[in-house]
């Protein structure tokens, strides 16, 4: 059975949009596993996209949330995980719909772009809206016969 958990990481650029979202989990009582440094000294965001993505990937966490600068650099690793369709989101609409349309199950965000309030009101949307299945099913199954091509 698929985990409940959410593994959250974030780059030096996300720490503290990081611990905004760690605080409405646990008031929410999610469940989740955090990485990320606690100091704002740099790190690289590869290798932290790349650890929740593969927790998302391997059934340890359903869900993912990356936070860096822009979401960008974030959203790209993510992507490269098979398995993983990783969005990023600046907008509340897109939040929805990505859930609904995409079933993704990476969130990324960028901290230097999408302000505190917004990037919470997104995270709660975005973990609460089911997929659509149906007509979208058959795009995803697309891209996943793609990606099984792949190396
Ligand atoms: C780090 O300076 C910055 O490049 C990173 O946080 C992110 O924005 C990359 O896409």
């Amino acid at each position: 059975m698929t985990s409940k958990k959410v593994a959250i990481a974030s780059d030096h650029g996300g720490i503290a949009l990081r611990k905004n979202i760690v605080s409405f989990l646990n008031k929410k009582d999610i469940d989740f596993e955090e990485f990320g440094p606690e100091v704002e000294e740099s790190v690289d965001y590869p290798n932290l996209a790349f650890t929740v993505s593969e927790k998302v990937a391997r059934g340890d966490a359903y869900r993912g949330i990356l936070i860096c600068g822009t979401g960008v650099g974030m959203s790209i690793a993510a992507n490269k995980v098979h398995g993983i369709r990783c969005a990023l989101v600046s907008d509340t609409f897109t939040a929805h719909a990505t859930r609904e349309h995409n079933d993704s199950n990476v969130l990324a965000l960028g901290a230097r772009v999408t302000g505190p309030g917004l990037a919470l009101d997104i995270v709660k949307i975005w973990l609460e809206t089911e997929y659509e299945g149906g007509r979208h099913a058959k795009r995803l199954s697309q891209i996943e016969q793609f990606e099984n091509t792949q190396g």
